[in-house]
């Protein structure tokens, strides 16, 4: 009898043993940051959509570079009040800024004399040709502090950890691949540097923009849970059309 329960008690310890061994993580294998929500295709979507879904929000098509000169029109001044934005960011002589999906410069041209001849502004975006007109106005307007970068759907292409701001004015919602440039950003920003997201209110029916042009700062929120070391520190409401919302890269060594 004995003899059959050090057999049994053999057994069930090898088969442990054997499954343990099995499922033992490979200690060479990179650790997996976070989950990524699935992305969706539907047919029936908004024509102004992409008819690809991120977290039940259909993403919108990319403003093409021929509309550039809507993002520079006089009216916007009083549209959007940008300048109740650059208040909210309350930026800092010799910051790196990357403003990112920049289009024709627009807010990258309001930035560069607040950071200085120390700072600078990295103006990223997917269109070469809005890039070509923010390099034709800093020549023009003899700016030096205004780089630009080609980023790709997935990449800004920013350097890792090396900013302090990354700015996005009305186009998170167009961004293709939102999870993959989030990380990029993410991993991009400094300790306790900021990712600022610049979303048309939907929340707001008098804000006369496209619908999916448009996000609620719950969806905002939403979309950056899974990027754990991002918190959200503030959320700016007194522009007129879009909502700020501020999130800050917690500083592992604190
Ligand atoms: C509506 S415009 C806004 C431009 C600018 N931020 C402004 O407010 O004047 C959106 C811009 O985002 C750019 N864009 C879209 N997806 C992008 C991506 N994955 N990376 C960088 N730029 C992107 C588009 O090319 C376009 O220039």
């Amino acid at each position: 009898m004995n003899r059959l329960r050090s057999w049994v008690v053999g057994a069930v310890m090898a088969v442990l043993a054997v499954g343990a061994g099995s499922f033992a993580a490979d200690p060479k294998a990179e650790p997996k940051k976070r989950e990524q929500p699935a992305y969706e295709t539907r047919k029936n979507h908004d024509p102004d959509g992409i008819g690809k879904f991120y977290m039940n929000r259909e993403i919108a098509q990319v403003m093409g570079y021929r509309a550039a000169s809507w993002l520079e029109r006089p009216e916007r001044v009083k549209e959007e009040e940008p300048a109740k934005l650059i208040e909210a960011l309350a930026v800092k002589p010799g910051m790196v800024i990357a403003d990112v999906g920049a289009g024709s410069g627009y807010h990258s041209f309001l930035l560069s004399p607040l950071v200085g001849e120390k700072g600078k502004v990295i103006a990223s975006d997917i269109q070469p040709e809005m890039l070509e007109l923010i390099r034709e106005k800093a020549k023009r307007l003899k700016v030096t502090n205004v780089s630009t970068v080609r980023g790709t759907a997935k990449d800004p292409k920013l350097p890792a950890g090396g900013v302090d701001l990354i700015l996005l004015v009305d186009v998170y919602h167009e961004f293709e691949f939102p999870f993959e440039m989030t990380e990029k950003m993410v991993d991009a920003l400094a300790p306790d540097g900021r990712l600022v997201f610049v979303e048309f209110k939907m929340e707001d029916d008098k804000v006369n923009i496209k619908l999916v042009h448009k996000m609620s700062e719950r969806q905002v929120i939403k979309e950056m849970e899974p990027f754990k070391e991002m918190e959200h520190t503030k959320t700016v409401g007194t522009l007129p059309w879009q909502h700020v919302v501020i999130f800050t890269k917690k500083d592992a060594k604190k």
